[in-house]
């Protein structure tokens, strides 16, 4: 058998976010975030949970350092609470939060882990929703700000910044569907909010580029969830081809290319664009972040097949891993392989059990090897990608399904905030070290 070995340097690890860890909601000055007030409306949570205590990271990011050192981990994406930050959004900075990233960054350093640092994992602090949150274009400057205070703070230990993280999901389930904070059902707001999100992150970059050096990057993280044909045949491909994409064509496309299609401005109706807007929101990344778990299958008689699948997960979303080659081939050709690429999160939520004290997860390691597989053949192909964060260290609070879904290769006892690594955790520091598919 070859080995499927990976370019020298690749960058393995694991990925999380604030709201779903951390806990101490309302520790050492932290503010209330959205989705603090969002878990309370009734109904909104499957179990009725919230991220108040979570995985106790807040008191146990050290025991969580220690277990990605163990694993061989080199790498690790973490989101920073903007109102532990700035617990009213904006002005008065909170020592005692920031000071919690600064120790963080320290002993991830200290462990020989690169942080790559996200700064907006979806807990805006509750009084800038109060002033309309991301509906109002003042949101990109108040995010800037807020980038700025983080980068002059860390800027000296960390290199690699992510601005938003799958704003797609800030927008649309946050302010169309209903499903995450603040929890609004309006197509309008959804588009202003999407707007606002992408300028936001353009001036953001130029916020952190000031605040930084020479050595610092940034870049954005999206979620894909590319259109495949269903068959090989013709007239799938071009179905698949012509199918609309909004998280392709509403996000990476103008953040690539600097305009909105014709498909997008109709419907951007009613969301002012100004002049320059679009030169903000396209400006120079150092590279983009991938979120990958799933594919459309798209068929010219069927339209989008969803029954087809093999497997299934937790979540209920197919497993199809060429979508991930997919997509990677189509931002790689979008951008003439000038972009590098990270996988910033790719995973699996199976119901998992202990047994004799392990966690025999063989459909999560089966799920990752085979997005590696597909990894690798995409890097085969030209493309520059350059690390693979799974998703995600431990088990956490999954948003609207709480605790019920489970990510993580490090089973988390929530009774006892216990760690078990789980036999896909082995494998993924198996595959660091050797560096390849396993
Ligand atoms: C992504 C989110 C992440 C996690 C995974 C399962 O959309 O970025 O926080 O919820 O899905």
């Amino acid at each position: 058998m070859t080995q499927l070995t990976f370019p020298e340097n690749f960058l393995w690890g694991t990925a999380t976010s604030s709201y779903q860890i951390e806990g101490a909601a309302r520790e050492d000055g932290r503010g209330p975030s959205i989705w603090d007030d969002f878990c309370r409306l009734k109904d909104a949570i499957q179990d009725g949970s919230d991220g108040s205590v979570a995985c106790d990271h807040y008191h146990r990011y050290r025991e969580d350092v220690a277990l990605m050192k163990a694993l061989g981990l080199k790498a690790y994406r973490f989101s920073i609470a903007w109102p532990r930050v700035l617990p009213a959004g904006r002005g008065a900075v909170n020592p005692k939060g920031i000071g919690f990233y600064d120790r963080l960054v320290d002993e991830l350093l200290a462990a020989g882990i690169r942080p790559f640092v996200t700064l907006y994992h979806w807990d805006l602090p509750s009084a800038l929703n109060a002033q309309g949150g991301w509906t109002n274009r003042d949101s990109a400057g108040w995010f800037a700000d807020y980038a700025t205070v983080v980068v002059k703070a860390l800027g000296d230990r960390v290199k690699d910044w992510i601005t938003l993280n799958e704003p797609w999901c800030s927008a649309y389930l946050g302010y169309e569907f209903g499903m995450h904070a603040p929890g609004y059902q309006d197509q309008a707001l959804a588009s202003k909010a999407a707007h606002h999100l992408l300028l936001a992150h353009g001036t953001a970059l130029q916020a952190i580029r000031a605040a930084g050096d020479a050595n610092t990057r940034v870049g954005i993280t999206l979620n894909f969830e590319p259109n495949l044909p269903a068959s090989e045949s013709e007239e799938d491909r071009r179905a698949a081809a012509e199918a609309f994409d909004l998280l392709y064509e509403g996000f990476a496309e103008p953040i690539l290319t600097g305009a909105y299609n014709e498909r997008i401005l109709a419907r951007m109706a009613g969301v002012e664009i100004r002049p320059g807007d679009m030169a903000i929101i396209a400006g120079r990344n150092d590279f983009m972040g991938v979120n990958y778990y799933s594919a459309k299958l798209i068929s010219a008689q069927r339209g989008a097949v969803y029954d087809d699948d093999p497997e299934f997960t937790r979540m209920g979303w197919a497993v199809r891993p060429a979508g991930l080659y997919a997509i990677l081939m189509q931002l790689h050709r979008a951008t003439r392989g000038r972009l590098p690429l990270y996988v910033t999160e790719n995973g699996a939520s199976f119901a998992d059990q202990v047994v004799d004290g392990r966690v025999h997860d063989e459909r999560r390691v089966a799920y990752l090897r085979a997005h590696f597989t597909q990894a690798h053949r995409a890097i085969q192909d030209g493309v520059d990608l350059r690390g693979y964060f799974v998703w995600s260290l431990i088990d956490n609070f999954e948003w609207s399904f709480g605790y019920q879904q489970f990510f993580g290769i490090v089973r988390v006892e929530y009774a006892t905030q216990a760690r078990i690594i789980k036999d896909s955790g082995y494998y993924l520091r198996d595959v660091a070290t050797a560096n390849a598919v396993l």
